[in-house]
Protein backbone atom coordinates (compact mmCIF):
# COMPACT_ATOMS: atom_id res chain seq x y z
CA UNK A 1 0.00 0.00 0.00
CA UNK A 2 1.62 2.85 -1.15
CA UNK A 3 0.98 6.69 0.28
CA UNK A 4 -1.40 7.94 -2.43
CA UNK A 5 -3.46 5.08 -0.97
CA UNK A 6 -4.04 7.20 2.58
CA UNK A 7 -7.63 9.53 3.05
CA UNK A 8 -6.57 13.42 2.68
CA UNK A 9 -4.85 15.00 5.84
CA UNK A 10 -8.35 16.58 5.97
CA UNK A 11 -10.26 13.71 6.08
CA UNK A 12 -8.44 11.95 8.47
CA UNK A 13 -8.03 14.95 10.94
CA UNK A 14 -11.97 15.13 10.80
CA UNK A 15 -12.09 11.61 11.42
CA UNK A 16 -10.22 11.51 14.64
CA UNK A 17 -11.94 14.25 16.35
CA UNK A 18 -15.44 14.22 15.03
CA UNK A 19 -14.92 10.31 16.31
CA UNK A 20 -13.67 11.76 19.88
CA UNK A 21 -16.29 14.36 19.95
CA UNK A 22 -18.95 12.06 19.55
CA UNK A 23 -17.40 9.29 22.12
CA UNK A 24 -17.28 12.04 24.53
CA UNK A 25 -20.75 13.77 23.78
CA UNK A 26 -22.48 9.87 24.35
CA UNK A 27 -20.56 9.44 27.50
CA UNK A 28 -21.61 12.91 28.56
CA UNK A 29 -25.31 11.99 27.61
CA UNK A 30 -25.47 9.12 29.68
CA UNK A 31 -23.94 10.54 32.84
CA UNK A 32 -25.67 14.01 32.60
CA UNK A 33 -29.17 12.06 32.29
CA UNK A 34 -28.27 10.14 35.65
CA UNK A 35 -27.17 12.58 37.87
CA UNK A 36 -29.96 14.34 40.62
CA UNK A 37 -31.60 17.37 39.55
CA UNK A 38 -29.62 18.76 43.16
CA UNK A 39 -26.20 18.13 42.11
CA UNK A 40 -25.05 21.72 41.29
CA UNK A 41 -22.96 20.89 37.65
CA UNK A 42 -25.58 18.84 36.15
CA UNK A 43 -26.78 21.57 33.56
CA UNK A 44 -23.23 22.97 32.79
CA UNK A 45 -23.07 19.15 31.29
CA UNK A 46 -26.02 19.64 29.22
CA UNK A 47 -24.55 23.14 28.27
CA UNK A 48 -20.93 21.61 27.19
CA UNK A 49 -23.42 18.70 25.77
CA UNK A 50 -25.34 21.09 23.17
CA UNK A 51 -22.78 22.94 22.63
CA UNK A 52 -20.14 20.31 21.45
CA UNK A 53 -23.61 18.30 19.55
CA UNK A 54 -24.52 21.32 17.59
CA UNK A 55 -20.22 21.64 16.90
CA UNK A 56 -20.76 17.74 15.26
CA UNK A 57 -23.69 19.33 13.26
CA UNK A 58 -21.36 22.19 11.85
CA UNK A 59 -18.52 19.82 10.92
CA UNK A 60 -20.34 17.02 9.27
CA UNK A 61 -21.53 19.69 6.63
CA UNK A 62 -17.38 20.80 6.69
CA UNK A 63 -17.01 17.51 6.43
CA UNK A 64 -19.26 16.45 3.45
CA UNK A 65 -17.68 19.43 1.61
CA UNK A 66 -14.15 18.29 2.45
CA UNK A 67 -14.58 14.61 1.36
CA UNK A 68 -16.40 16.02 -2.12
CA UNK A 69 -13.72 18.03 -2.80
CA UNK A 70 -11.44 15.34 -2.16
CA UNK A 71 -9.50 12.15 -3.62
CA UNK A 72 -11.26 9.16 -1.51
CA UNK A 73 -8.64 6.78 -2.17
CA UNK A 74 -10.32 3.32 -3.59
CA UNK A 75 -10.90 0.24 -1.38
CA UNK A 76 -7.93 -2.85 -2.47
CA UNK A 77 -8.98 -4.54 -5.80
CA UNK A 78 -8.12 -7.48 -4.13
CA UNK A 79 -11.19 -6.94 -1.10
CA UNK A 80 -14.57 -9.19 -2.05
CA UNK A 81 -16.78 -7.42 -3.63
CA UNK A 82 -19.54 -7.61 -0.87
CA UNK A 83 -17.18 -6.07 1.87
CA UNK A 84 -16.59 -3.28 -0.05
CA UNK A 85 -20.12 -2.98 -0.36
CA UNK A 86 -20.81 -3.48 3.42
CA UNK A 87 -18.17 -1.03 4.17
CA UNK A 88 -19.67 1.73 1.99
CA UNK A 89 -22.78 1.15 3.51
CA UNK A 90 -21.74 1.04 7.21
CA UNK A 91 -20.00 4.62 6.18
CA UNK A 92 -22.49 6.07 5.00
CA UNK A 93 -24.80 4.69 8.23
CA UNK A 94 -22.70 6.43 10.10
CA UNK A 95 -22.77 10.22 8.45
CA UNK A 96 -26.40 9.13 8.65
CA UNK A 97 -26.35 8.96 12.06
CA UNK A 98 -24.07 11.86 12.72
CA UNK A 99 -26.89 14.31 10.68
CA UNK A 100 -30.31 12.27 12.71
CA UNK A 101 -28.32 12.33 16.36
CA UNK A 102 -27.57 16.27 16.26
CA UNK A 103 -30.34 17.05 14.92
CA UNK A 104 -33.03 15.54 17.00
CA UNK A 105 -31.43 16.54 20.28
CA UNK A 106 -31.62 20.60 18.41
CA UNK A 107 -35.16 19.52 17.45
CA UNK A 108 -36.00 18.83 20.63
CA UNK A 109 -34.90 21.31 22.53
CA UNK A 110 -36.45 24.05 20.17
CA UNK A 111 -39.87 22.16 20.55
CA UNK A 112 -39.73 22.17 24.45
CA UNK A 113 -39.16 26.13 23.72
CA UNK A 114 -35.64 26.44 24.76
CA UNK A 115 -32.82 28.35 23.04
CA UNK A 116 -30.10 26.23 22.12
CA UNK A 117 -26.33 27.04 23.15
CA UNK A 118 -23.64 26.98 21.02
CA UNK A 119 -20.72 27.95 23.84
CA UNK A 120 -21.02 31.53 24.60
CA UNK A 121 -23.13 31.80 21.32
CA UNK A 122 -26.90 31.14 21.46
CA UNK A 123 -28.86 29.74 18.55
CA UNK A 124 -32.83 30.94 18.67
CA UNK A 125 -35.26 29.02 18.22
CA UNK A 126 -37.70 28.50 14.93
CA UNK A 127 -40.57 26.54 16.23
CA UNK A 128 -43.38 27.42 18.57
CA UNK A 129 -43.38 25.58 21.96
CA UNK A 130 -44.84 21.84 21.50
CA UNK A 131 -44.19 19.38 24.36
CA UNK A 132 -46.27 16.97 22.70
CA UNK A 133 -43.48 17.06 19.95
CA UNK A 134 -40.54 17.58 22.83
CA UNK A 135 -41.50 14.57 23.86
CA UNK A 136 -41.96 12.21 20.90
CA UNK A 137 -37.74 13.97 19.96
CA UNK A 138 -36.58 13.12 23.29
CA UNK A 139 -38.23 9.31 23.06
CA UNK A 140 -36.45 9.39 19.42
CA UNK A 141 -32.76 11.10 20.67
CA UNK A 142 -32.57 8.81 24.06
CA UNK A 143 -32.54 5.95 21.54
CA UNK A 144 -30.53 6.92 18.34
CA UNK A 145 -27.25 7.68 20.42
CA UNK A 146 -26.81 4.17 21.29
CA UNK A 147 -27.65 3.06 17.72
CA UNK A 148 -25.19 5.42 16.58
CA UNK A 149 -22.43 3.76 19.25
CA UNK A 150 -23.68 0.32 17.89
CA UNK A 151 -22.82 1.11 14.34
CA UNK A 152 -19.18 2.13 15.79
CA UNK A 153 -18.82 -0.55 17.16
CA UNK A 154 -18.94 -2.65 14.33
CA UNK A 155 -17.16 -0.55 11.95
CA UNK A 156 -14.15 -0.62 14.66
CA UNK A 157 -14.64 -4.39 14.56
CA UNK A 158 -14.33 -4.27 10.97
CA UNK A 159 -10.99 -2.46 11.12
CA UNK A 160 -9.54 -4.44 13.56
CA UNK A 161 -10.43 -7.58 11.70
CA UNK A 162 -8.74 -6.44 8.06
CA UNK A 163 -5.65 -5.32 10.41
CA UNK A 164 -5.14 -8.40 12.15
CA UNK A 165 -6.75 -10.96 10.29
CA UNK A 166 -6.85 -10.19 7.17
CA UNK A 167 -3.77 -9.90 3.95
CA UNK A 168 -1.97 -6.94 4.91
CA UNK A 169 -3.49 -5.17 1.45
CA UNK A 170 -6.47 -4.89 3.16
CA UNK A 171 -5.67 -3.03 6.20
CA UNK A 172 -7.31 -0.20 5.80
CA UNK A 173 -6.49 1.44 9.40
CA UNK A 174 -3.56 2.58 7.55
CA UNK A 175 -5.57 4.41 5.55
CA UNK A 176 -7.03 6.48 7.81
CA UNK A 177 -4.04 6.83 10.29
C1 LIG B 1 -23.38 14.11 18.22
C2 LIG B 1 -24.34 14.69 18.88
C3 LIG B 1 -25.06 14.10 20.08
C4 LIG B 1 -24.95 12.88 20.68
C5 LIG B 1 -24.04 11.73 20.30
C6 LIG B 1 -25.89 12.88 21.79
C7 LIG B 1 -26.07 11.81 22.65
C8 LIG B 1 -26.91 11.82 23.76
C9 LIG B 1 -27.06 10.75 24.72
C10 LIG B 1 -26.31 9.41 24.67
C11 LIG B 1 -27.94 11.14 25.66
C12 LIG B 1 -28.39 10.35 26.89
C13 LIG B 1 -29.64 9.57 26.60
C14 LIG B 1 -30.04 8.75 27.80
O1 LIG B 1 -29.31 7.80 28.15
O2 LIG B 1 -31.11 9.05 28.38
C15 LIG B 1 -28.36 12.48 25.31
C16 LIG B 1 -29.26 13.24 26.04
C17 LIG B 1 -29.60 14.53 25.73
N1 LIG B 1 -29.19 15.27 24.63
FE1 LIG B 1 -27.90 14.67 23.23
N2 LIG B 1 -26.54 14.08 21.83
C18 LIG B 1 -26.07 14.86 20.81
C19 LIG B 1 -26.46 16.14 20.49
C20 LIG B 1 -27.37 16.89 21.19
C21 LIG B 1 -27.81 18.23 20.85
C22 LIG B 1 -27.31 19.01 19.64
C23 LIG B 1 -28.71 18.60 21.78
C24 LIG B 1 -29.48 19.90 21.93
C25 LIG B 1 -29.20 20.99 21.31
C26 LIG B 1 -28.84 17.52 22.72
C27 LIG B 1 -29.66 17.54 23.83
C28 LIG B 1 -29.78 16.51 24.73
C29 LIG B 1 -30.59 16.61 25.94
C30 LIG B 1 -31.38 17.82 26.41
C31 LIG B 1 -30.47 15.36 26.56
C32 LIG B 1 -31.09 14.94 27.90
C33 LIG B 1 -32.46 14.41 27.77
C34 LIG B 1 -32.97 14.08 29.15
O3 LIG B 1 -32.74 14.87 30.08
O4 LIG B 1 -33.59 13.03 29.27
N3 LIG B 1 -28.02 16.48 22.33
N4 LIG B 1 -27.73 12.86 24.13
C1 LIG C 1 -17.51 7.83 16.61
C2 LIG C 1 -16.56 7.19 16.02
C3 LIG C 1 -16.39 7.05 14.53
C4 LIG C 1 -17.13 7.52 13.47
C5 LIG C 1 -18.41 8.33 13.52
C6 LIG C 1 -16.47 7.09 12.25
C7 LIG C 1 -16.91 7.36 10.96
C8 LIG C 1 -16.29 7.00 9.79
C9 LIG C 1 -16.74 7.30 8.46
C10 LIG C 1 -18.02 8.06 8.12
C11 LIG C 1 -15.84 6.79 7.59
C12 LIG C 1 -15.93 6.86 6.07
C13 LIG C 1 -14.95 7.79 5.46
C14 LIG C 1 -15.31 8.04 4.02
O1 LIG C 1 -16.16 8.91 3.78
O2 LIG C 1 -14.77 7.34 3.15
C15 LIG C 1 -14.81 6.17 8.36
C16 LIG C 1 -13.71 5.53 7.85
C17 LIG C 1 -12.83 4.79 8.62
N1 LIG C 1 -12.83 4.63 9.99
FE1 LIG C 1 -14.09 5.50 11.27
N2 LIG C 1 -15.35 6.37 12.58
C18 LIG C 1 -15.27 6.33 13.96
C19 LIG C 1 -14.29 5.71 14.72
C20 LIG C 1 -13.30 4.91 14.22
C21 LIG C 1 -12.35 4.16 15.00
C22 LIG C 1 -12.25 4.16 16.54
C23 LIG C 1 -11.56 3.49 14.12
C24 LIG C 1 -10.40 2.57 14.42
C25 LIG C 1 -10.48 1.38 14.85
C26 LIG C 1 -12.00 3.82 12.78
C27 LIG C 1 -11.45 3.36 11.61
C28 LIG C 1 -11.80 3.77 10.34
C29 LIG C 1 -11.11 3.36 9.14
C30 LIG C 1 -9.94 2.40 9.07
C31 LIG C 1 -11.75 4.00 8.07
C32 LIG C 1 -11.37 3.91 6.59
C33 LIG C 1 -11.99 2.77 5.90
C34 LIG C 1 -11.51 2.80 4.46
O3 LIG C 1 -10.31 2.77 4.25
O4 LIG C 1 -12.34 2.88 3.54
N3 LIG C 1 -13.07 4.69 12.87
N4 LIG C 1 -15.10 6.29 9.71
Amino acid sequence: MSNSDKYPILMRLMHWLVGLLILGIISAGWYMTGLEDSVSYKYDIYHWHKSFGMLVLFLLFARLVIRWASRVPPLPDTMPGYQKKLGVLVHWLLYLFMFLVPLSGFMMSNAGGRDVPFFNLTIPGFMEKNPELAGRLHDIHVVIPYVLLGIVVVHILAALKHRYFDKPEHDVLRRML
